[in-house]
């Protein structure tokens, strides 16, 4: 896709306050399909598919027979409550190379259940308060292979907000060592990758850093049960330790 291309789509599709990339950041996700080439992606937070449909047409330019799930928690779309999440997909991709699933009601700790993967690179774009881009991205670790390139979006949100929620991407780009992070340029200022082709001990140095910054969303009893159970089975005691003592610093229940 060539910029002008993009363009078209979003002039086309794309309306104020959608919440979606905008022509810049999916250049920058194109840049790295191109360079990494996917056979299989999924998605966090597909509201109208936009993105999703945007990812699709860049595997098919660069010639991947692939596969792009993308997962949303509910399947009503936030920007236009008559329409349902990814609306917009089979319209804006028309193509057949890439097979794309919707998964509706589902989040990143369903992923273990869902048993989709292994996946070559993901786009984290769902909620966006901490720890949650954090938790999204503990959860696809063991599902990722090949590049394990993780993408993240609004980055700078933080920077748009009075009361400021939307910490949680920030969070995650704070942590990971600059070898492992790469943020988009211009216009792209908005949206990074990360390599999750580290080493367990630097992973686990990350979850613990970042799980231990001030939440600004609470967690239910259901997230932190399966938050708990991915953790023992991927990092060490010390990250369970962490996150233990980042429950009681800021999940307590509210008197
Ligand atoms: C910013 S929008 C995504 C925009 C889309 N990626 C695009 O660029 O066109 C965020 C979406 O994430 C969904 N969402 C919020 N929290 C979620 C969670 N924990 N897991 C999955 N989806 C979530 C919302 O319903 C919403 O549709």
């Amino acid at each position: 896709m060539t910029p002008t291309e993009i363009e078209s789509i979003f002039a086309k599709y794309h309306k104020p306050n959608w919440g979606s990339v905008s022509v810049d950041e999916t250049l920058f996700i194109r840049d790295l399909i191109d360079r990494h080439k996917p056979k299989s992606f999924v998605e966090f937070g597909m509201a109208s598919g936009l993105s999703c449909a945007l990812i699709a047409k860049a595997m098919d330019d660069a010639g991947i027979d692939g596969v792009i799930h993308t997962i949303d928690h509910d399947d009503t779309f936030f920007g236009d409550k008559t329409k349902p999440n990814g609306f917009l997909i089979d319209e804006i991709y028309t193509g057949s190379r890439v097979k794309v699933h919707k998964h509706k009601f589902k989040r990143s700790i369903d992923l273990d259940d869902l048993d989709l993967g292994p996946f070559e690179m993901a786009f984290i774009d769902a909620a966006h308060p901490h720890p949650w881009p954090l938790i999204d991205t503990l959860f696809v670790r063991p599902h990722m292979t090949g590049s394990k390139t993780v993408i993240h979006h609004d980055l700078e949100l933080f920077t748009k907000q009075r009361v400021v929620l939307g910490i949680g991407p920030k969070y995650v780009w704070d942590q990971f060592p600059e070898s492992a992070r790469q943020r988009g340029e211009g216009g792209a200022s908005n949206i990074f990758s990360v390599s999750l082709d580290i080493d367990d001990a630097t992973f686990e140095r990350i979850f613990c850093d970042g799980i231990l910054l001030p939440w600004t969303s609470q967690l239910g009893p259901m997230v932190v049960h399966r938050v708990r159970k991915v953790v023992e089975r991927t990092l060490s005691k010390r990250a369970l330790d962490a996150f233990n003592e980042a429950m009681i610093r800021f999940n307590a229940p509210k008197k």
